[in-house]
């Protein structure tokens, strides 16, 4: 069974592997346990079988009136079974108390946000690819 949590109790690096699928030089366990604690808001899908991290969500958030959600990602193998929707469904939730709530995505992914009542816009990004902590 899937059960969904915001908190990093009895999960460690072993807990969190096969993500970043595709990234070219993809974050360690470490780099991702670190992440998660550094944002405001996250949520973990975990396979109660083996207690592994098998979907993510974050936001950073001024707390105020805004926030960005910069990842979300379930791995393959659990990948179209409904954990990705209840992700985000569970993190705009977390966030309902703000203005607004932004996210970039491709464009093929736009309907998948849809459902949520969200709507395209344009934006602007800057990607550092060889910053320190860049991938
Ligand atoms: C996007 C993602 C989180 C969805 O997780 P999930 O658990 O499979 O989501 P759900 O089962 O709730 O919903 C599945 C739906 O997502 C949509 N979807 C997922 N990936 C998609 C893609 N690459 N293009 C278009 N739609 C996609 C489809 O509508 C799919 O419906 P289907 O199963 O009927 O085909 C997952 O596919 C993933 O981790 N992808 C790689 C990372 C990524 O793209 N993250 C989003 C960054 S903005």
């Amino acid at each position: 069974m899937i059960k969904y949590v915001n908190s990093l109790e009895n999960i460690d690096d072993n807990n969190l592997k096969g993500f970043f699928v595709g990234w070219p030089n993809p974050p360690s366990s470490k780099k991702h346990m670190e992440l998660l604690k550094n944002s405001d808001f996250f949520w973990l899908a975990i396979d109660d079988t083996n207690n592994n991290v098998v979907g993510f969500i974050t936001a950073i958030s001024d707390n105020v009136l805004s926030a960005y959600i910069p990842l979300l990602e379930v791995i393959p193998d659990y990948q179209g079974n409904g954990i990705g929707s209840q992700l985000v469904t569970r993190m705009l939730n977390s966030l309902s108390h703000l203005y607004m709530v932004d996210l970039v995505c491709d464009e093929p992914l736009t309907n998948f946000y849809k459902q949520f009542d969200m709507f395209k816009s344009q934006g602007m990004i800057i990607r550092n690819f060889h910053s320190q902590n860049g991938v």
